[in-house]
């Protein structure tokens, strides 16, 4: 029995398999409306079979863009787009996940391609917020530590968007609390120097994630899963680590979140990460059997024998694949080819499935 292939149900929604389109932002927005860039590349992959689809980092917020080309959902006017890409998904059998971003001191900085470090507010960027008045890097914006009513803002803007999320035809949300970003700028000792009840003690740091979590269940209906992604480690001595990771996922575990998604890094500039062929599948096992919670595993998974075989080891319930999905949006229905599964083919492509060519182009 292939694992890859066997579908997974969490609570009321089932995904076909247990290949996940891994967020990716496209930096590709326009006051953080969705477009026909948005449709063609995430509805790509739900052609080529994935189980799950998890949108990009959205911004709850205008000030929580990474970048002002972030993808938003702060707004009902941005709706309509984002129900007509969940609809093409959901019509190829795959199911539309969202990924909900803040990016608190790393906000307000240049698309990948455009430049690093700060956007000025000359060219469009905003005045960002964090913990604490702490940058990430020189280069980076200098953050205003967030207030009480700040705070309360933040997790407001979570729950209005799971709200909004829900309207839009999302199945699954995941809360983005990785790679440096405001909800991991909180747990890290290394970006969060509060004195308040959000900082200082483990108890303290999860403290927003935890709130975020509540608001987001108060409006995400009991029958549709909720993950967080999670760096599991920073890398970094004295910085957040994976025996806080597991200690947090067992804390998730009985709010409500169904999945973590264990990434790491991204809180610290140039940490030293050994990056490998799955390097954090690790982190992803380790959280599943001592935090008793379901992983997904995700980093330089890019083959099927190797997918199939962290599902197969127990180490994780879910592989997310990132770059890989971009250079073959079909992977899935290739995997299944490798691996020796039967899987449908969309009715319009049916005509490859079969890899012989003796009377190709004759119809
Ligand atoms: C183009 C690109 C955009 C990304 N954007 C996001 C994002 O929006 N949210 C996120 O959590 N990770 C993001 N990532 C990280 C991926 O989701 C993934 O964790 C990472 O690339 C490792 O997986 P891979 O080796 O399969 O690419 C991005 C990665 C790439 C390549």
């Amino acid at each position: 029995m292939i694992k890859l292939f066997e579908p997974l149900a969490l609570r009321g929604v089932t995904l076909k398999n247990r290949i996940v389109v891994s967020p990716m932002c496209q930096y590709s927005a326009q006051d953080g409306f969705a477009n026909d860039w948005h449709l063609v590349h995430l509805g790509s992959r739900a052609v080529g079979g994935a189980g799950l689809i998890i949108q990009e980092a959205t911004a709850v917020s205008p000030e929580g863009r990474i970048s002002p080309e972030d993808l938003g959902i702060w707004k009902d006017e941005h709706l309509p787009m984002l129900r007509r890409i969940n609809e093409f998904i959901t019509a190829q059998g795959s199911v539309p996940g969202i990924q909900l971003a803040h990016a608190g001191r790393k906000a307000s900085t240049y698309a990948l391609w455009r430049g690093e470090g700060t956007v000025p507010e000359s060219e469009g960027g905003w005045p960002v917020v964090g913990p604490s008045d702490v940058p990430f890097a020189p280069n980076y914006p200098q953050p205003q530590a967030l207030d009480a009513q700040g705070i309360q803002k933040v997790i407001a803007d979570f729950r209005a968007a799971a709200q909004r999320c829900l309207a839009a035809g999302y199945r699954v949300i995941e809360l983005h609390g990785a790679h440096g970003y405001l909800l991991h700028q909180f747990l890290s000792p290394l970006s969060n120097q509060r004195t308040d009840e959000y900082g200082g003690s483990f108890e303290n740091r999860v403290r927003l994630l935890l709130e975020v979590v509540a608001a987001t269940r108060e409006v995400w209906p009991e029958e549709l899963p909720l993950i967080v992604r999670i760096s599991a480690t920073d890398w970094t001595e004295g910085g957040w680590n994976a025996d806080d990771a597991v200690q947090l996922a067992a804390l998730l575990k009985t709010r409500g979140v169904d999945l973590i998604d264990c990434s790491t890094g991204g809180n610290v500039p140039k940490a030293p990460i050994p990056v490998g062929p799955g390097y954090q599948v690790p982190f992803a096992e380790r959280i599943k059997q001592e935090a008793g919670i379901r992983t997904g595993a995700v980093g330089l998974i890019t083959n099927p024998a190797e997918a199939e075989a962290i599902l197969a080891n127990g180490q994780a319930d879910l592989v997310l694949l990132a770059r890989e999905f971009l250079r073959e949006p079909y992977f899935p229905l290739f995997a299944a080819h490798e691996l020796g599964v039967e899987v449908p083919w969309p009715p319009q492509y049916e005509r490859a499935k079969p890899r012989v060519h003796a009377v190709a182009g004759q119809r």
